[in-house]
């Protein structure tokens, strides 16, 4: 198992199945879900809309409890959320009414001494890209400035594992490139763990090391995909575009619409 920083990244998850009690009866959400993550690996997850992948990411970050089975990051069982596990949205989920260094200080340890906040905020504010803006409040951002924040904000805490659900999916399709650009440079920077939700397949190919395909709900994993190219990637190259027809297979083995609509 690899490790980065002699810190165990790991994330195992052990027969993850997820049931809601609805008063119209029970909704089965996720189906025994394995998956091993390498510290420092970069996973994404596909799958269509309603399958289980938030609630996926919720598990793993804490947030929510499994009904059967079981998640282990480097090696301790997760029961609550952690500082060391960052969770991006799809939305910023930003304070309005403070400041760009605000939002980015808001989850800083409180025993972190002023001198070292400081050192802290500055470090983040310039690795997002975001110096000279660290007054300026989020209504005056744009929608990638204030993801980028966010970006920042889940990262103060040095977090072993990041968890992405759809974070670039509000943002228009030149500032997403531009964005998940900014994700590959923080990854290697920090060497933390990643899972992203994404239904862009360009977008999970372009960053990550394996790629899971999940099922319709029930969601379960269907395949998992190794994504053998060197980085930088090029979405036009022949093999990236392989990876793209391999995954649109898996999506819509079993669906009637025509392979050639999506390609
Ligand atoms: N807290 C909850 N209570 C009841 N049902 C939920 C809850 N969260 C999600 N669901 C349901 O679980 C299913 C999967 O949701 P979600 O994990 O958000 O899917 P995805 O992110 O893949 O679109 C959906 O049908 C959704 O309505
Ligand atoms: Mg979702």
């Amino acid at each position: 198992m690899a490790e980065h920083n002699g810190e165990d990244k790991s994330v195992d998850i052990r027969g993850v199945s997820k049931i809601f009690t609805l008063s119209a009866g029970d909704l089965p959400v996720l189906d025994k879900v394995d998956l091993h993550i390498s510290s420092g690996e970069f996973i994404s997850v596909v799958g269509s809309s309603g399958c289980g992948k938030s609630t996926f990411l919720r598990i793993i970050s804490g947030l929510e409890s499994a009904t059967a089975g079981d998640v282990f990051i480097g090696g301790r069982k997760v029961d609550r959320p952690s500082v060391k596990t960052g969770v991006i949205f799809q939305e910023s989920r930003l304070f309005p009414w403070l400041s760009v260094e605000q939002n980015i200080a808001f989850g800083i340890h409180k025993k972190v001494d002023k001198e070292g906040r400081k050192k802290l905020i500055c470090q983040h504010v310039g690795l997002v890209g975001l110096a000279g803006f660290e007054n300026a409040y989020p209504r005056q951002l744009s929608g990638g400035m204030r993801q980028r924040v966010s970006i920042a904000r889940a990262l103060i805490n040095k977090p072993g594992v990041l968890l992405l659900d759809e974070p670039f999916g509000a943002l228009d399709a030149l500032t997403r490139i531009h964005m998940q650009n900014e994700v590959l440079r923080i990854w290697s920077a920090e060497k933390s763990t990643m899972v992203l939700v994404t239904h862009d397949v360009d977008e999970a190919i372009f960053l990550s090391d394996r790629i899971v395909v999940m099922s319709d709900r029930p969601g379960y994993i269907k395949n998992v995909l190794d994504v053998d190219i060197s980085r930088p990637r090029d979405r036009s190259s022949v093999p990236f575009m392989e990876i793209r027809k391999k995954i649109y297979t898996h999506f819509f083995a079993e669906s009637a619409l025509s392979l050639e609509y999506y390609l």
